[in-house]
């Protein structure tokens, strides 16, 4: 085994002590183990030096359209995964660098948001939200599984309600603005506040608030609901219910930063996560997202996807600066 690829390791769990410019250097929004296997694997068969770092979508998006960003001891090159609407924020503000994927094997959502984003953003990957929950903790409380988003709200669950903090998590701001999109600007308020009555505890990530809730520490969560599965195969009883309401999406993807000093290398990392051979190893092992090679095997999550009730989501919109404040004051503003 090559001996940066320890460095590499070393470099995942501990971002600041091992900061190399010489590397191509990446913020990664998936799940830890999708990022540690892409970056092994990448290393592997590139022989290219490469850092990855995990970061929510949120943390990420303020990162790179911090001032002091230019100050950071690691100059970053690639910005992979993570819900689409904040990298689209990151680039209506100037932060990234305009790349088509070369690879036109690819199905239409993800050349929908490479075109969306004037080719500065290419689709990786695709899914929905759902609310999760630990079915047997609720019947051991002789309490019923939520049917709608609305029922989040139930006096029923309260302090039983995980979910994470949508200005730092991508999967949080896709439940927030889908409550925008499926209730008036009235009847929004009073299902979120209703909603947020009923938290327990908020975390940082989307999938940070699915551990507890299969681990029996509460009882209901919102995630991307191609998450849950490796939790529930592992013995853990979740259900999925996707809202009477209709749920949202995300489109994950992957920019190139403006002032990349690895620009051929972020290319080649991008290709290389878009070929239908690395798509399928992760959805074997890793991660079970849809995934955008038309070649690419089906998501067992995703495989009846019309059978989901999914809402015609608005990435426009909802990835705009002044939306996204409005959705995130709004959330904040209410009280608990
Ligand atoms: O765990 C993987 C995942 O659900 C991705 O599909 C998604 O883009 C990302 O997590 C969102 O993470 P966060 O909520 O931490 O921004």
């Amino acid at each position: 085994m090559k001996p940066y690829y320890f460095l590499c390791l070393a470099i995942f769990f501990d971002n600041s002590a091992y900061a190399n410019n010489d590397a191509l250097n990446i913020i990664c929004s998936a799940k830890p183990k999708t990022c540690q296997w892409l970056q092994s694997s990448f290393v592997d068969k590139y022989n290219i030096p490469t850092n990855i770092v995990r970061m929510s979508s949120g943390e990420a998006l303020k990162l790179i359209e911090s001032p002091n960003n230019s100050n950071h001891k690691i100059q970053y090159d690639l910005w992979w995964g993570g819900t689409g609407d904040t990298h689209l924020k990151a680039i209506e503000n100037g932060h990234m660098h305009q790349y088509s994927p070369k690879n036109e094997q690819l199905l239409g959502w993800s050349t929908y948001i490479n075109d969306l984003s004037d080719n500065h953003t290419v689709g990786i990957y695709a899914g929905m939200l759902g609310i999760i929950a630990n079915e047997s903790l609720l019947t051991a409380q002789n309490i019923d599984l939520p049917v709608c988003w609305s029922d989040l709200g139930d006096p029923k669950y309260r302090g039983q309600i995980i979910i994470a903090d949508p200005a730092t998590s991508g999967t949080a701001y896709t439940f927030l603005s889908t409550i925008f999109q499926v209730y008036d600007p009235f009847q929004r308020l009073q299902v979120l506040a209703e909603i947020k009555e009923n938290i327990l505890k908020t975390t940082t990530s989307g999938y940070g608030g699915l551990l507890p809730v299969a681990k029996g520490e509460a009882a209901l969560s919102v995630a991307f609901i191609h998450d849950v599965r490796p939790l529930s195969t592992n013995g853990s009883p979740l259900t999925i219910i996707i809202p009477c309401e209709g749920t949202g999406y995300e489109i994950g993807t992957a920019s190139i930063l403006k002032n990349a000093q690895h620009l051929e290398e972020a290319k080649q990392f991008i290709e290389y996560t878009l070929l239908a051979q690395t798509q399928n190893e992760l959805t074997r092992y890793i991660s079970l997202q849809m995934f955008s090679n038309v070649n690419a095997d089906t998501s067992p999550v995703y495989k009846n996807l019309g059978d989901l009730n999914v809402i015609n989501y608005n990435f426009r919109i909802y990835s705009n600066e002044r939306v996204r404040t409005k959705v995130l004051s709004t959330w904040k503003n209410l009280n608990h």
